[in-house]
């Protein structure tokens, strides 16, 4: 092993065992590894075989090194054992057998031999720059290949020169929320329920974060009274409904800034795409959308189409928080993008999580009200906030790993149910989730 110690010769005993003890809590020296013989460390260093030999025993009997008869000394493990692999099922240690987590794709489904032939081609045809540190705003390769895609696909009205890649949707609202609170907007709503991470997030970047109720047309356009309001127009998260035509053209004349948080635009199932709400004010929408739920979150591979003004503010602040994604991986998704394989990796998706909701629907007990409309990776299932409060230790017990509203919304007598999120098994684990889901609801009493 790399031997290298922060130490002085001539300085004795003591101060070797300093170095030593310094490289193993430093981690230079790791757990679990052989250290250099007594031999070869004396010799490295310079001194007498008999010092290096005290010092190891000085520092076994301190619990720095283990030693045992006829095995090499190591470096101690004892509180620093490397993190357990993930099972197969992956996310560390597994509770749950089953699992209706809304928010996933089906990991199963990511198109690993499209991804590989991708960035085979990018690392066979991409210049050396590609390795160096790369574009705050994202590879302008991935930018423009975005900007043509949205266009087409979502009906965003976009230049190249405002679309900046993110590390996932995520940090993109991040720097978003960042970027207008130095803006002075320091208020931002949300839907009254929506993801509850997105509220921390932009608590983080200095926004005070309020709830809007959403009915059946969406937002409640009329309720809004704050400079900055995220969105899932096209398909509310979580309730599933649209925001209606007329709160669309209501919202983009609130004057406020709104984020359009596009994040499963590409999963309609029974008709054409609602179109981009961005489409309607380039200048006062920001469109926001992600690989996480066509791919897969993993990648952390998010964009934004910004209004001119924000460009500056929001690459400066995503530069503050950690730049975008990695290049290659960049370079890979606008491969993919242009040879078609996305399209065809979107279609393929579409028709499994059409076929799953379609069975869901189905098994569903009958009398409840309608789930929202047939798009995304999610449904929900209304149920009274008592029910509500039975599922989770229920789902457990037939391991099923399940979310539920309440966790998600502002107003304590907002809605309540069960968010179904059906993509996040792998297809062969899907009967065994729905039959899972289907204990679960059975064993809820019938008031609900
Ligand atoms: C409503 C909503 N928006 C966006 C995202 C995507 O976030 P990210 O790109 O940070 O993974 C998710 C993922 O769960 C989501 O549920």
């Amino acid at each position: 092993m790399d031997a290298h110690l922060a130490w002085t010769p001539g300085g004795g005993r003591r101060e070797l065992a300093k170095a030593v003890r310094a490289a193993i809590r430093e981690g230079r020296w790791r757990p679990g590894a052989v250290v250099p013989s007594t031999r070869a460390l004396a010799h490295d260093l310079g001194v007498a075989r008999g010092t290096v030999t005290r010092v190891y025993a000085d520092l076994a009997a301190e619990g720095y090194l283990h030693t045992s008869q006829g095995a090499p000394t190591r470096v101690a493990t004892a509180g620093t054992e490397p993190l357990a692999a993930p099972g197969p099922a992956g996310r560390g240690e597994r509770r749950w057998r089953w699992t209706m987590m809304p928010g996933r794709p089906d990991p199963g489904l990511f198109p690993r031999t499209a991804w590989l032939a991708a960035t085979r081609r990018v690392l066979q045809h991409t210049a050396n720059s590609s390795f160096d540190y790369g574009d705050p705003r994202g590879s302008v390769v991935l930018r423009n290949t975005l900007a043509a895609y949205l266009a087409r696909s979502r009906g965003v009205r976009v230049d190249p020169a405002r679309v900046v890649i993110s590390s996932g949707y995520g940090q993109g609202l991040v720097a978003v929320c960042a970027a207008l609170r130095q803006l002075g907007i320091a208020e931002t709503a949300f839907e009254d329920p929506s993801v509850n991470r997105f509220h921390e997030l932009a608590e983080s970047a200095g926004q005070r974060v309020v709830g809007v109720p959403v009915d059946g047309d969406g937002l409640v356009v009329e309720r809004l009274a704050s400079p900055s309001v995220v969105v899932t127009a096209a398909h509310q998260s979580p309730t599933g409904v649209t925001l209606a035509p007329r709160r669309r053209t209501a919202l983009v004349r609130t004057g406020a800034v709104i984020v359009e948080d596009d994040y499963d635009g590409e999963f309609r199932y029974d008709r054409h795409q609602v179109g981009a709400l961005q489409a309607l004010a380039p200048e006062r929408v920001v469109y926001g959308g992600s690989a996480s739920k066509t791919l897969s979150p993993s990648l952390r591979l998010g964009w934004l189409v910004l209004p001119r003004s924000l460009v500056d503010p929001v690459v400066a602040a995503l530069t503050h928080t950690g730049g975008p994604p990695p290049t290659i991986n960049q370079l890979a998704l606008a491969d993919l993008i242009s040879s078609g394989g996305y399209d065809r990796h979107v279609r393929r998706c579409r028709t499994e999580y059409r076929s799953r909701r379609d069975r869901l629907v189905a098994a569903l007990p009958p009398g409840l009200p309608p789930p929202g409309i047939p798009a995304g990776l999610h449904l929900l299932l209304s149920l009274s906030p008592a029910t509500e409060a039975m599922v989770p230790a229920i789902a457990r017990r037939h391991s099923l790993e399940l979310a539920t509203v309440s966790p998600h919304r502002f107003d304590p007598d907002g809605p309540s149910g069960i968010v179904i999120g059906y993509a996040a098994s792998t297809r062969p684990a899907f009967g065994g989730a729905l039959d899972a889901l289907l204990a679960v609801l059975d064993d809820l009493p019938w008031d609900r």
